[in-house]
């Protein structure tokens, strides 16, 4: 629809009907109808209001979409579209690797095919905005939420950020098989105090801009139409009432155009942070600090005429948000199709079809981080190898954002292993939930009801299957629920009965080779003790156990590295690599020095650092090379290795470049991620790896606060990891 129509439309609805415009419900209050019954007119929302609203979140199936609709459209006053919107994080139906699984691959690619697959499924199913990608800086492990972004690093998640919202959009969303994006959660919300959900972010300015803001900046350059507010208050104002942060910062810096929607009841939380007495107070201040959308509250549709009619607001801002709304749907192409891709036919051969699996198994396989390996890695699909544990079974493998997504379609590892044809004997161990145990809020689905006694005689059998084998593989870890939103944790190990389960297993068969099941870094020290093996597998998808065996058994090589720290324990969190020099750096040298930046019980580096991955070959790199030490002002450098596979198996290395600026105006991180390359190289072949090195690359916030290059001297790391030591440098002149 041209530009001038959606004005004109916009002149010709009423007040009410705009505001309206601006509601989110949920798809329950739609299901039977579009009249406000049960859950939505006792949660104080009108008829009126759910007749006219502009969207919807978490409904899906084209047949009910459809309906919903058709009715909508007939019965809305200017038969507005509705905009359909969910959460499609790691996959519609088709489940690919959790978010910072995804981030481990060291691959973007891995992330824009697994957008690219769930747009296609979820725009045949009906919807139209995926509220992702998640792009929120994580480094506190305690957050349940980590899984859902792809780490610590802003370099990091800033090219991720872009994938994703190339996978989702293509270059237009309203083309076929495409959904608009919504990045979240901005800003900050990977920080919160204590790693507690929903808790309050203290990030100084200078934090914010250079880690924190790149990779939202990223998505909302790579093109993402909404933007979501994310729940906390940042330095004291929550975000969904921060003028500062959506005008100043959203709009006028990174010059984002779309919608911003709240985040859920973000508005009406605005009065439990303590910034209002009312509803009608958090209506004014969200929509005065350019809150577009409102996600599930009646603070708009039922306080927004009183403050527009007594003058406390003006119409003028009413209307700037509702035109975002009516450009979004335009965007979308719902004028001229308000079904776009709802297709009940499709939705038929879509789903789960064999390519859209083999992307999420290959995905998967590019998510697995080898953290320790004596050379029992990789099995011989002949020997005979006993799979316990928990998660041999388990298909609550999925990731905690996966709504639509079902258990039932899961590989899981015995399957897998069956599957692969491979020489192997299973026993369960234990259940993934401690016995007695609920997980808090999943009601009896995430539950386990076996006493103690039977549950340890199930540790009993495990012990006698693993007598029988040279080999075994131990699949552990945290449940799916320990995991995402509303999941923080303050013991971040895995479950108590699988750490028993664990310990006698070990008493009998030293050969343990422990796959690992996590949404979260997690404290491995034990496993580390008394596995010859680990390799971390996250939350792997629909594929998991199909992509697991190919891996175990040495089909592929294990390619992932860590996108965050595994601290050595819960005391060191937040834990990052690119943290700051102190005025007392820890000499090791001299470990009887009190007064140094340090911990009297526990080391300072985590257990594994970020980057961090190993592969079934070895790989040898050469020296840095510069193409010259000297860079001026707008000039390039060229910064590369020679890497080789000194082993006898094809595998690949993520060569790493990391960049320290030596002195500057204010404290400068150690080093920074600048540059990866993921290549794969046959044994004994070797290959260059160049990076370009720009201006750009050396900016920071400096002491005024301004975005530029310091001159002076810089150190090039390139290398396997964030640890490397293999370095040169330079002038920046
Ligand atoms: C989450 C968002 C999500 C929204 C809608 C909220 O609780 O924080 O990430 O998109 O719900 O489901």
């Amino acid at each position: 629809m041209e530009q001038q129509r959606i004005l004109d439309l916009l002149g010709e609805m009423s007040l009410d009907e705009k505001i309206n415009q601006l509601f989110q419900g949920c798809g329950s209050f739609y299901t039977e109808g579009s009249v406000a019954t049960g859950p939505a007119s006792e949660q104080g929302f009108s008829e009126k209001t759910i007749l006219e609203a502009g969207s919807v979140l978490s409904v899906a199936g084209a047949e009910t979409i459809r309906k919903i609709q058709k009715h909508h459209m007939e019965n809305h006053p200017h038969h507005i579209p509705l905009v359909f919107m969910a959460d499609i994080i790691n996959g519609y139906k088709t489940i690919f690797p959790i978010p910072l699984a995804q981030g481990a691959a060291f691959n973007p690619s891995v992330a824009y095919t697994g957008a690219e697959v769930a747009a296609k499924e979820a725009s045949t199913a009906g919807i139209h905005v995926t509220f992702s990608p998640m792009v929120d800086l994580v480094r506190d492990a305690r957050w349940g939420r980590v899984m859902e972004s792809t780490g610590e690093d802003p370099y990091l998640n800033s090219v991720y950020a872009k994938a994703l919202v190339e996978g989702y959009q293509g270059d237009d969303p309203k083309k076929p098989g495409k959904l608009g994006a919504c990045v979240k959660h901005f800003a900050g919300y990977g920080a919160p105090t204590g790693g507690r959900d929903y808790n309050n972010v203290e990030l100084s300015e200078r934090t914010l801009r250079d880690d924190y803001l790149p990779a939202y900046d990223a998505a909302v350059k790579a093109g993402a139409l909404l933007v979501m507010t994310s729940f906390n208050t940042l330095n004291r104002i929550p975000s969904t009432a921060n003028k500062w942060l959506m005008r100043d910062i959203l709009r006028e810096e990174m010059g984002f155009e779309g919608a911003v929607i709240s985040d859920w009841a973000a508005i009406e939380e605005i009065k439990n942070h303590g910034l209002c007495e009312d509803k009608k107070g958090a209506a004014k201040l969200a929509m005065e600090a350019g809150t577009d959308i409102d996600m599930m509250t009646t603070c708009y549709c039922n306080y927004l005429k009183e403050l527009i009619e007594s003058g406390e607001i003006s119409e003028r801002l009413l209307d700037e948000a509702v035109l975002k709304v009516l450009e979004l749907k335009n965007k979308l192409g719902l004028f001229e199709n308000p079904y776009k891709d709802a297709d009940e036919a499709a939705e038929k051969t879509i789903m789960l079809c064999a390519e859209h699996r083999e992307k999420a198994k290959e995905a998967a396989k590019e998510t697995f981080v080898l953290l320790e390996n004596s050379g029992i890695l990789p099995l011989k699909k002949e020997e005979k190898v006993a799979f316990i544990g928990p998660f041999t079974e388990e298909k609550s493998i999925i990731g905690a954002w996966s709504i639509f997504g079902e258990e039932k379609d899961v590989v899981s590892i015995k399957e897998g292993v069956d599957h692969y044809g491979a020489n192997a004997i299973f026993a369960k161990g234990c259940d993934s939930i401690d016995p007695g145990k609920e997980m808090i809020g999943m009601g009896p689905r995430y539950a386990c009801r076996r006493t103690k006694k039977e549950a340890d005689a199930m540790i009993e059998e495990a012990v006698e299957v693993a007598l029988k084998t040279d080999k075994v593989v131990l699949c552990i870890g945290e449940h799916m629920a320990q995991t995402g939103e509303a999941a923080s944790r303050g013991d971040i190990t895995i479950p108590k009965q699988q750490k028993k389960l664990l310990r006698a297993v070990a008493r009998v068969n030293k050969n343990i080779v422990v796959v690992l099941f996590n949404g979260r870094p997690l404290d491995i020290r034990k496993i580390k003790e008394l596995a010859k093996a680990i390799l971390v597998v996250w939350m792997p998808g629909s594929e998991g156990g199909n992509a697991i065996a190919e891996v175990l058994y040495g089909e592929t090589s294990p390619s992932g590295r860590l996108p965050m720290c595994f601290p050595y324990s819960v005391g060191q969190v937040p834990v990052f690599y690119s943290e700051f020099h102190t005025g007392r750096k820890l000499d090791y040298s001299n470990l009887d020095n009190k007064f140094q930046s340090r911990y009297l019980d526990i080391p300072n580096k985590p257990l594994y650092a970020f980057g961090y991955g190993l592969s079934y070959t070895q790989f040898a790199y050469s020296e840095v090379r510069l193409s010259n030490n000297l860079m001026e002002k707008g000039d390039e450098l060229t910064a590369s290795v020679t890497v080789r596979n000194t082993g006898k198996q094809k595998g690949a290395e993520v060569v790493q470049l990391y960049i320290k600026d030596d002195c500057g105006s204010v404290a400068r991180p150690v080093r920074e991620l600048k540059g990866f390359k993921k290549i794969w190289l046959e044994p004994g072949e070797d290959k260059e790896v160049s990076f370009k090195i720009t201006e750009e690359m050396l900016k920071f916030h400096d002491i005024n606060m301004d975005y530029k290059a310091e001159a002076g001297s810089f150190t090039v790391y390139i290398g396997c990891d964030s640890d490397t030591d293999n370095q040169a440098t330079f002038n920046f002149i």
